[in-house]
This record gives C-alpha cells, sequence and structure tokens, in this order.
C-alpha cells in the first residue's frame, strides 16, 4: 500500500537508510535484540555475505524466529555470515570482542506477538549500550530505537537520554528523531563514535 507519507513509514525505517549509509563491505555488525529477525535480516542484506553479523535474543522463541526469516531470505553466503545467540546482551559473546564493530543495533522492549514480560530493562540495556560503545571502529554507530509507550520503555527512554546528554561532543555525535506531533512516540538514537581520520 502507498504510504500518505514518503519520506520513510516508520523510526525503523529512517534507521535501516541510516545503516545502509554506514555499512561498508566486510563490516562487522551486531544485532543485539533480535526479536523476529527483521533487523537482522537488514544487516545481513546489506552486508551481502561480506564481513559478519551478529545476532543475539535472550529468549529461544525469538532466535528460532531469527533463524527461519533469514533461511526463507538469504543467500547461503549471506546466511553463513550470520551467527545467533540466545544470550542476555548483559554482556556480547566472546567471539565478538575479537572484533571493531561498525555497528551494533537496538529495537527494545518485548516480542511482537510474544511474552509482553520478556522486555529490555533499562539497568541491563544501558550496561549492554556501554559495551557495544567500547567495542566500535572510529565511525563506528550504535543504533537504538526505543519505545516510551510502555512503562519500561518509558524508564528506558529517560536514561538513555540522560547518558547521550552526558557524552563529550568531541568524541559522540548523538542524534534523537521522534514524531513530534505524535504521543509516546518511538525514538531512534544514534551514537556515532568520532573518527580522528576521516577518509576524504
Ligand atoms: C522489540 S523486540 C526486537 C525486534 C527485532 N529487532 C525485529 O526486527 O523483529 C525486543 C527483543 O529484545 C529481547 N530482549 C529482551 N531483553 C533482552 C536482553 N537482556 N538481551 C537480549 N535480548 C533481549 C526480547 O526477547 C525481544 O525479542
Amino acid at each position: 500500500m502507498k504510504s500518505r507519507f514518503s519520506l520513510f513509514q516508520s523510526h525503523l525505517d529512517l534507521a535501516h537508510s541510516y545503516w545502509a549509509r554506514l555499512l561498508q563491505p566486510g563490516d562487522y555488525a551486531m544485532d543485539a535484540t533480535c526479536g523476529n529477525g527483521h533487523d537482522t535480516l537488514k544487516l545481513a542484506q546489506l552486508l551481502n555475505g561480506t564481513g559478519r553479523v551478529w545476532g543475539i535474543d535472550l529468549q529461544k522463541e525469538a532466535i528460532d524466529n531469527t533463524r527461519a526469516l533469514l533461511k526463507a531470505q538469504l543467500t547461503d553466503a549471506a546466511l553463513n555470515s550470520v551467527s545467533l545467540f540466545e544470550q542476555s546482551h548483559a554482556t556480547f559473546p566472546e567471539s565478538v570482542s575479537r572484533y571493531p564493530l561498525r555497528l551494533v543495533i537496538y529495537n527494545l522492549g518485548y516480542l511482537p506477538k510474544g511474552d509482553k514480560t520478556v522486555t529490555t530493562m533499562t539497568a541491563i540495556t544501558l550496561q549492554s549500550v556501554r559495551l557495544a560503545m567500547d567495542l566500535l571502529l572510529p565511525g563506528g554507530a550504535v543504533s537504538i530505537t526505543c519505545y516510551p509507550g510502555h512503562p519500561e520503555g518509558a524508564c528506558e527512554d529517560l536514561a538513555l537520554q540522560e547518558l547521550c546528554r552526558s557524552l563529550s561532543p568531541a568524541l559522540w555525535s548523538v542524534c534523537m528523531h521522534t514524531f513530534t506531533n505524535r504521543v509516546a512516540s518511538p525514538r531512534l538514537l544514534l551514537i556515532q563514535k568520532a573518527d580522528p581520520a576521516p577518509q576524504m
């Protein structure tokens, strides 16, 4: 169906367009909240079998859904470049920590059509985002979509904004997108690490 608003349909469309601008062939990227796999799929499609994509989710159901979606949509090369982990993003798999990441993404909240009581939690989200920021390449970014329309999401939103405000503008560029004319609009937060030697 044709949208009434042609620039982008949602904060996720907007996020995807930033990921496409940032990622380069051979990059390393991580989806820290796989859910039903749509964002992991997008990362794998953008890298198209080059580099590596890691996907993490706390729930087996989410990892199973992600695996099924990737199998249905990706070429063998792209599929083989993705590794999935059923675990909390409070820490990252050891193999991930050895690679400089261009992009780490979070789509916070609960599994759509799943158990709404299993949701990302503010303290763990903050811990994980800080960890991800440490693992970024210069010029790399953390992309976070956040949903203040449910109670834990509202806490995450405030805590993440506080974290972002505390970051030195010499070292980090932070941008928040929100639909100003919508109540409890989802947010897109982009946190980019400075690149001291940008390519011309
Ligand atoms: C909104 S969904 C993600 C949607 C997904 N990106 C997609 O494209 O379908 C949020 C996911 O975060 C997961 N989650 C919650 N707490 C987590 C944690 N501590 N570590 C990893 N995943 C977590 C949930 O299980 C849920 O699947």
